[in-house]
């Protein structure tokens, strides 16, 4: 639904109350280059990141090394800000940890812009000041009230929400509902991405562990515990096979996630790790030895896992309670924006082959507000940090009334080549199975695995 009055669209408008900063909502690699954009622009704008630093969330990861190397995760206005201060950049070719991005670059960065970014400052709620939901006259022109958890209220100009999605996890549960029991075992399930050779070690070493999920963050996980001594693992999936979250291999332009899904592969085929397919988990409950997890599939067959510790490795969800009250048009399967949905669709777009999007795909029926970042392609799991930039660049451009270059977008990612050659993978497509690594939405119904895999005594 549209706005009655006042301009139908935001061609050539540039959202402005008066002198207001344009709020930045979260201070991870694309808030703050949000924040760099605008301090090139020379637009007021404030950072608020709910964390106790910035790059919260990715210090959460900060022991994984991402698949893409530096010069894939550094925005260009950032690195212009950067090296100006007298900032040398990394190896280009380098593949950080998330914790070598939040020291050798977004602390870095967030220290250039001093106080305009606040950390623990957690934003609950976005509206327009005197505008409920409905109220339309006159409401492109009013301020955004953003309301914080230490009861202030700020105004803004402009809204750029790049809050992310990590602090949404998934649930265990197969059907996207929480598995009955879930919350009475919350000390015995960690969220990927726990730290198994690190911090977490005690956990999970001499634990027998199941990871539940079929993306990265599962395999990850999975990778560290097989180096854990006298630690049995056990990797549960919706889907018939692993074929798909195996990857793209030696074929993948992103070297790094083709390894990945190749060194995984090893370990199920040795047994190190014990797969379990089609487990549909459906309710978890305390047990002697630690947690039974059950599966049911949609044909109510039961298998069931004993462990002692469960991963959740099943990806992230975007959170748009704070925007509740603002006009969003959501895509109703992924929850990004309904214009950006089929450029990210990961039916039909995986590993790289994202076109280049900005400001009108991200534009709600609320002129100035923009879900940026990961969390603008809300479940789709496809999004590399280099869309991201490209995303704030348009997004500040036409903040700052240069439609030219808002318009303007261009984005050159790396593609892996098995996307569409892997006779698997295209075999899954075809029947709708299974997001895993480079995704896929259930188009069809799922072709159910009725036995686990190997036995192995996990599953009664
Ligand atoms: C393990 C892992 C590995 C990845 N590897 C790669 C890779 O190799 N290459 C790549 O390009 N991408 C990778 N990604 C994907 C993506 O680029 C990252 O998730 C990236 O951090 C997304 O950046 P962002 O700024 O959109 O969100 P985030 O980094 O998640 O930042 C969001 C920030 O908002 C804050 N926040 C949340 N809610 C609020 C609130 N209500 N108020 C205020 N602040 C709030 C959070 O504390 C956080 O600091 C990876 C993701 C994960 C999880
Ligand atoms: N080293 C790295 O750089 C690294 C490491 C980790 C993560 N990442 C990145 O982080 C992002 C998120 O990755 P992710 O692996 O956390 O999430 P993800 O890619 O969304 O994968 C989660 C997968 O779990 C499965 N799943 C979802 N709900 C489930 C449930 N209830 N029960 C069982 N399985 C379920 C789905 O596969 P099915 O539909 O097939 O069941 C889904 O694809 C991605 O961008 C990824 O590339 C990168």
């Amino acid at each position: 639904m549209s706005a009655c009055c006042g301009p139908s669209s935001l061609d050539e408008q540039s959202v402005d109350s008066g002198n207001l900063p344009v709020a930045v909502i979260g201070a991870g690699p694309v808030g703050l280059a949000a924040a760099a954009h605008l301090a090139e622009r020379g637009v007021d704008f404030v950072v608020l990141e709910s964390g106790p630093k910035v790059g919260s969330s990715v210090a959460k990861w900060g022991h994984v090394r991402v698949f893409s190397p530096w010069r894939f995760n550094i925005d260009g206005a950032a690195r212009r800000l950067l090296e100006a201060d007298g900032w040398t950049a990394p190896d280009n070719e380098w593949l950080p940890t998330g914790a070598e991005i939040v020291d050798g670059y977004l602390a870095p960065l967030g220290k250039l812009f001093g106080d305009r970014v606040q950390v623990g400052a957690t934003v609950t709620a976005i509206s327009r000041l005197g505008f409920d939901k409905v109220r339309t006259n006159g409401r492109e022109l009013a301020p955004f009230v953003l309301r914080l958890s230490d009861g202030r209220e700020l105004q803004a100009r402009a809204v750029i929400d790049a809050s992310g999605t990590y602090t949404s996890p998934n649930v265990l549960g197969a059907s996207g509902l929480r598995a009955f029991g879930e919350e009475t075992v919350t000390d015995l399930i960690d969220h990927a991405l726990p730290d198994v050779l690190g911090v977490d070690r005690d956990h999970y070493e001499g634990r027998h562990t199941l990871v539940v999920g079929a993306g990265h963050s599962a395999a990850t996980t999975l990778l560290a515990l097989a180096q854990l001594d006298d630690t049995p693992v056990t990797w549960a999936i919706r889907a018939v096979d692993a074929t798909r979250a195996y990857g793209g291999g030696e074929a993948d332009a992103l070297p790094a996630r083709g390894a990945l899904g190749t060194r995984l592969h090893a370990l199920v085929t040795s047994g190190r790790v014990q797969l379990v397919t089609g487990f549909f988990t459906h309710r978890v409950t305390a047990h002697t030895k630690g947690v039974q997890v059950v599966s049911r599939d949609p044909l109510g067959v039961e298998q069931s896992i004993v462990a002692e510790r469960i991963v959740s490795a099943t990806g992230y969800r975007p959170d748009h309670s704070i925007a509740e009250e603002l006009r969003l048009d959501l895509d109703p399967i992924l929850g990004s924006t309904r214009a950006l949905a089929p450029l990210i669709d990961p039916n039909a777009h995986s590993c790289g082959t994202v076109p280049g999007h900005g400001v009108e795909e991200l534009t709600h029926p609320e002129p100035g507000y923009y879900a940026v970042g990961v969390k603008s392609y809300g479940r789709a799991p496809t999004f590399l940090m280099a869309t991201g930039y490209e995303q704030v660049r348009s997004v500040v451009a036409a903040i700052a009334g240069d439609w030219d270059a808002a318009r303007s977008v261009e984005l050159d990612l790396p593609e892996t080549g098995v996307c569409s050659a892997n006779l698997a993978e295209a075999q899954e497509q075809r029947v709708g199975l299974a997001t895993g690594v480079s995704g896929g939405l259930l188009g069809t119904p799922l072709v159910l695995a009725t036995t686990p895999a190997d036995g192995g005594g996990c599953c009664g």
